[in-house]
């Protein structure tokens, strides 16, 4: 069954912007891992990652009902994308029983997540 669902949408040039300015955005947002993958792309695809990842997030944290904040920080939560590309949610390093979708265009970002009833 059903336990909740989740949708975001975050601008492309917001990202960049904060992005360009250090890197305390993108700690603050991705994980070690994410934060290696997002080492190995270039330019525009760093910004999509970024932006995808900040906006599964937001999605997983409506989702679970509470919003991002002390118990469900962005850092808790890891969007992991498997050998075919598909992303896959963990939350505190756990596989998280559910569904996230990631899609961008030339402006913005989204993620829906689906989470599913133990
Ligand atoms: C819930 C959260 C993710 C909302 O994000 P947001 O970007 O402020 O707002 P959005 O436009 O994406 O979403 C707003 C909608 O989220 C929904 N929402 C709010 N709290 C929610 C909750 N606890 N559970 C599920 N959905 C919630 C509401 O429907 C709201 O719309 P409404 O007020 O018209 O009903 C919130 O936890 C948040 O503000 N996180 C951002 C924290 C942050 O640090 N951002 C860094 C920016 S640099």
């Amino acid at each position: 069954m059903i336990q909740g669902i989740g949708l975001d949408i975050v601008e492309l040039d917001r990202v960049a912007r904060l992005d360009g300015r250090n890197t305390k955005f993108r700690e603050r947002i991705l994980s070690e891992r994410e934060l290696h993958v997002y080492e190995t792309l270039s330019g525009r695809r760093k910004i999509e990652y970024l932006a995808g990842r900040f906006a599964a997030k937001e999605a997983f944290s409506k989702a679970r009902g509470t919003g991002i904040g002390a118990d469900c920080s962005f850092l808790d939560i890891e969007v992991i994308s498997e050998a075919s590309g598909r992303p896959v949610l963990y939350f505190h390093s756990q596989l998280v029983q559910g569904f996230v979708s990631i899609t961008h265009t030339q402006t913005v970002a989204a993620a829906q997540v689906v989470l599913m009833e133990l």
